[in-house]
């Protein structure tokens, strides 16, 4: 690390935080090229273990743990506590990928202070782009500002919806026939993260998905925010510990999107939305209905 002692303050943090999730990303990417990705387990149906995943996490926890002992550390594969200031960590995101050869992996990592995202860092170590934000300060990918697409047309969007088995098939089914029945082109790629940090680029145009946990997508919802585009009220309508419906996409394509998964915006997103919005955020989070 570069620079000790830190501060206890935020830019500290987020400086710290651009050189862990580098140096995860180096171990990440070690990894990926010898035999330590093909070591998988499972940990439940459809869902991967690399003894990667786990070392990643590792030394992201403890680099953490020795600048700012007094924050807690909330990890996919360790777990942890939640308290007013929590790291949330996926030191994978994409495993199956990883697992499998296909260089579409990140580090996801998000520092939440008193409910609030206030620094965003994921790496793509395989592409060497860090995407960064911290709240009301704009996103970034490797120090460069970055805006979400200006796509206002359905058929010429392309979305990204994720799946697990943490939802009935039935319903996410529903959704992506409505995106279809829209026009839409949708896609999955596997790493619900990287999908996030490629809609705050502009690289797609919206990610849906009926149940994201925190680690997948904390970081990515205030990446999209910060770089212009509009997201749910992720912390509002699910929470840390137990993970809730997300959806992050170009303004040009909120409303239908939203109303499409049934997946409310967040209040203050779209100003030309003030009076909707509350009443969509007030219905809740998705419940499998779909169509809105
Ligand atoms: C998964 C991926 C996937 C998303 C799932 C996640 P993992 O995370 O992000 O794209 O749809 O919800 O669980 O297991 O690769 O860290």
């Amino acid at each position: 690390m570069s620079r000790q002692p830190y501060s206890d303050d935020l830019d500290s943090r987020a400086e710290l935080c651009r050189e862990i999730i580098r140096s995860a990303g180096a171990l990440t990417l070690k990894g990926f090229h010898g035999e330590a990705r093909q070591n998988v387990s499972m940990k439940g149906p459809q869902d991967f273990l690399t003894e990667v995943d786990a070392a990643s996490e590792a030394y992201i926890r403890h680099a953490l743990a020795a600048h700012f002992p007094g924050d807690s550390f909330f990890g996919e594969e360790g777990g942890g506590a939640i308290s007013d200031r929590v790291w949330v960590v996926d030191p994978i995101d994409g495993t199956a990928n990883f697992a499998r050869g296909i260089p579409h992996f990140c580090i996801s990592i998000a520092f939440v202070q008193n409910g609030a995202t206030e620094i965003a860092a994921i790496y793509n170590p395989a592409l060497d782009e860090l995407y960064f934000a911290r709240r009301g300060a704009g996103a970034t990918r490797n120090g460069v500002p970055i805006r979400v697409a200006q796509t206002a047309r359905f058929d010429a969007a392309s979305l990204e919806m994720g799946w697990s088995m943490r939802v009935p098939n039935t319903a996410y089914l529903g959704v992506m026939e409505a995106l279809l029945g829209m026009g839409a082109n949708v896609r999955r790629a596997g790493s619900g993260a990287l999908a996030l940090a490629y809609v705050a680029d502009g690289r797609s145009d919206g990610y849906i998905e009926l149940h994201m946990n925190s680690w997948d997508c904390l970081a990515g919802l205030l990446l999209v925010s910060e770089a212009g585009g509009v997201v749910c009220p992720y912390l509002e309508i699910g929470s840390l510990d137990a993970g809730g419906p997300a959806l992050a996409v170009a303004p040009g394509l909120a409303s239908d999107t939203s109303r499409a998964s049934n997946i409310p915006l967040a209040a203050y997103a779209m100003p030309t939305d003030r009076q909707t919005a509350p009443a969509r955020a007030a219905r809740g989070p998705a419940d499998w209905r779909i169509g809105g």
